[in-house]
């Protein structure tokens, strides 16, 4: 892996994917606090408060510092979602939502194909782990297209749902990526 401090600015169509920072936190509260959002989410406190907007961003800039995690703000005319790679150093994973308002455009199909490209082209990964909440068929879609092959399944706690649901674990190789894209 090519090491990489700092989360670059990608521009890919009509969207902008670029480091999050403090003055985000109100937009994240505004679209995150929407449970149709928050049931497919493993990690995201519920109620959200303003509390864990910030200590999320700190956390995407202690991580960017660190190499260890890219976290994008999807920017079209302001934040209207989150795409990112975490633990980018020990075990890649790509996890993403998108503001409710935005569904159904084919925004994060173009948002995770340019971090897929980030992390494949300019970082150099190997492999890249997902996965979805069972029933989450929007965004396994997302994943089947840029060839994640579903491996397996497990129990995932979920903060929301304050229990462990079913979760279909995906992995992309290198490989597979390539041969999706010629
Ligand atoms: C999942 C999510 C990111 C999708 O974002 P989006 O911008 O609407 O997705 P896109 O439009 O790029 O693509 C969705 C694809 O799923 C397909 N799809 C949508 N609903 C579907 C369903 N119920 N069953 C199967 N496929 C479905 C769409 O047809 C589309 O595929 P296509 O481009 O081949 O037509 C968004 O709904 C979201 O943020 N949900 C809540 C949070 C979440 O689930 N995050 C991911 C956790 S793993």
């Amino acid at each position: 892996m090519t090491a990489m401090v700092g989360t670059p600015t990608l521009t890919i169509g009509r969207l902008v994917l670029r480091a999050p920072g403090q003055n985000d936190t109100d937009r994240i509260m505004a679209l995150i606090r929407d449970e149709a959002v928050v049931q497919w989410l493993a990690r995201v406190p519920w109620p959200y408060r303003r509390s864990d907007a910030e200590t999320w961003v700190a956390g995407a800039v202690d991580g960017a510092a660190k190499g260890d995690e890219y976290a994008f703000a999807i920017d079209k005319g302001g934040l209207i979602g989150i795409v990112g790679l975490r633990d980018v150093r020990t075990a890649p994973e790509l996890g993403y939502w998108l503001g409710r308002a935005w569904w159904g455009q084919g925004i994060m199909t173009e948002a995770v194909g340019a971090v897929l490209a980030f992390a494949f082209d300019a970082l150099g990964l190997s492999r890249i782990s997902s996965g979805v909440f069972k029933g989450n068929d929007a965004s396994l879609a997302i994943q089947r297209k840029f060839g994640f092959m579903e491996i397996g399944e497990s129990d995932f706690p979920s903060l929301y749902h304050d229990r462990t649901l079913r979760h279909i674990d995906t992995r992309l190789s290198e490989s597979a990526y390539r041969s999706h894209q010629s």
